[in-house]
């Protein structure tokens, strides 16, 4: 059985001890999708960010991140072991440049304004598609306001160098449901480009998705025997 590895939720960028930087990821979309595809017989990891929900299923591995940098810990452990990777998680662009650790480990009121110095994180996916077999099938998520949606998925799936993104609109973080374009990248051999068509409950969108990627992680799979 194909061996799904997902990453879902936000992350938290901490800038002391107590607080942090987050975004609203709710990590459904993901957890979802690990439900789904250990259902079909799937091997299922799931890397699972803070405060996001837990799949239902037991045959789901989860093993919690809080931060950019834990999930990057995460996948060069578990990254070699996938088929499929699928990034889910809604990512940090940028953190803090320093965890503030003061007396109490917590940043203290101070007079007039105060700024925040961010740096950027590094781009997690684009580092496994350098890391990757050829045989691994490597999916990202991009959300984007619905009338650049088609332009911009193409430029990550470029910038990046993976096989395929789900473009879905900004209006899905947060949502029950999605409305999604998988889009595949030509110059890796998937020229295509699939729809929903109109928005749909995230249940039913990881039975769709997980029907169009298993051929392709099947594709995949011919390629190591052919190599081997
Ligand atoms: N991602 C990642 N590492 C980051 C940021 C994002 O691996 N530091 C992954 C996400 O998990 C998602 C994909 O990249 O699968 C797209 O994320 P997105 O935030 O939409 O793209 P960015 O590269 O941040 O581009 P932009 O901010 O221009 O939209």
């Amino acid at each position: 059985m194909p061996r799904l590895l997902i990453s879902a939720g936000p992350t938290y960028e901490p800038i002391d001890a107590v607080r942090f930087i987050g975004n609203r990821s709710s990590g459904k979309l993901g957890s979802s999708l690990a439900d789904r595809a250990d259902e079909l017989g799937w091997d299922v990891r799931l890397l699972l960010g803070p405060n996001a929900i837990e799949p239902s299923r037991k045959g789901v591995d989860v093993f919690r991140f809080t931060s950019c940098a834990d999930l990057e810990a995460a996948l060069a452990q578990h990254l070699a072991w996938a088929d499929c990777l699928v990034m889910a998680a809604a990512v940090a662009d940028y953190r803090p440049k320093a965890c503030e650790t003061d007396l109490c480990g917590k940043r203290r009121r101070v007079a007039g304004e105060m700024s925040l110095e961010l740096e950027s994180t590094p781009d997690l996916l684009k580092g496994c598609a350098e890391k990757a077999r050829p045989d691994q099938l490597l999916v990202g998520f991009a959300l984007e306001p619905a009338k650049e949606l088609m332009e911009s998925a193409r430029r990550k799936l470029e910038r990046k160098g993976i096989d395929l993104i789900v473009a879905n609109p900004l209006e899905t973080m947060d949502s029950d449901t999605i409305e999604a374009w998988l889009v595949g990248n030509a110059d890796r051999g998937f020229d295509m480009v699939n729809t929903t068509e109109g928005a749909i409950s995230k249940a039913r969108f990881a039975s769709w998705i997980l029907k169009q990627l298993e051929p392709l992680v099947d594709q995949k799979l011919m390629v190591r025997a052919s190599d081997a």
